[in-house]
């Protein structure tokens, strides 16, 4: 596992774009996109980078991390929505090639192993990008997450509704349930890259870099991998050894 400590959020979010502008530039790269507000900066940079120095993201395509259960895809905070307004929009990337968990469709139980076979049949995700939660968690895999778990419906805790209260008018907007990729399926992406900064995430980087491997860290599942790249900034590393 690579940690890279940088300065400033905005240099954060420079080599995470820096990370993704080489999949883009190599060929068609399959990116796995986060979403909440970590990512964001990276996603203004690439946007910028497109503009300003033609990269073309045209060959390229998309999977979500996860999305509300029971918000249509039209509300400004589905992530489906989410994702076109932060960065595709900005971007030549084929919103049909973006894809997401479809979070009201009638088959809702059925819709993981639907979205696990259609990130398998596009040949898997190159880059995934993540946030982290102030409790470890990645996508929405909560504390006590299998480590091999499937795309598949969660809870949210009371304590990831009331951190993402922040983009609905009350905590009583925030939907319960929503669909997640597994840790099993995010861990299938050849390349995990993590982006945090901020010392409200030291402590959760701390756990899941250098804490024990446990379900109740569920981003400590990063330490099975082959190829993560953690990209910080120096508050959000304060609590590494
Ligand atoms: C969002 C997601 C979540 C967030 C995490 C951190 O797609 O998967 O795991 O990455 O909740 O959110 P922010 O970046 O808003 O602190």
């Amino acid at each position: 596992m690579e940690i890279v400590i940088r300065s400033t959020p905005a240099d954060v979010s420079s080599t995470v774009a820096d990370i993704v502008e080489g999949y883009v530039r190599r060929g068609p790269a399959t990116l796995g996109l986060a979403t909440g507000s970590s990512p964001l900066g990276s996603y203004r940079e690439l946007a910028r980078r497109h503009r300003q120095q033609a990269l073309d993201f045209s060959a390229a395509r998309g999977f979500l991390l996860d999305e509300y259960v029971g918000l249509p895809k039209s509300h400004d905070q589905s992530y489906f929505s989410v994702i076109r307004s932060e960065f595709v929009d900005h971007v030549n990337l084929d919103p049909d090639r973006v894809l997401s968990p479809n979070g009201e469709g009638a088959d809702i139980a059925g819709e993981g192993a639907r979205y696990d076979a259609a990130i398998r049949e596009a040949g898997g995700v190159d880059v995934q990008l993540l946030g982290i939660g102030t409790d470890g968690h990645i996508g929405f895999n909560e504390p006590g997450s299998s480590l091999s778990s499937r795309t598949r419906v969660k809870t949210l805790t009371e304590q990831t509704r009331l951190d993402n209260a922040r983009f609905f008018d009350s905590v009583d907007d925030v939907p319960h349930h929503v669909l997640t990729q597994g840790l099993g399926t995010i861990s299938e992406a050849r390349h995990l890259v993590m982006v945090a900064y901020g010392k409200g995430k030291a402590g959760a980087i701390a756990a899941a870099v250098e804490g024990p491997l446990s379900a109740f860290c569920p981003a400590s599942v990063m330490q099975l991998h082959p190829h993560v790249t953690v990209v910080v900034d120096e508050a959000a590393a304060s609590k590494l050894a």
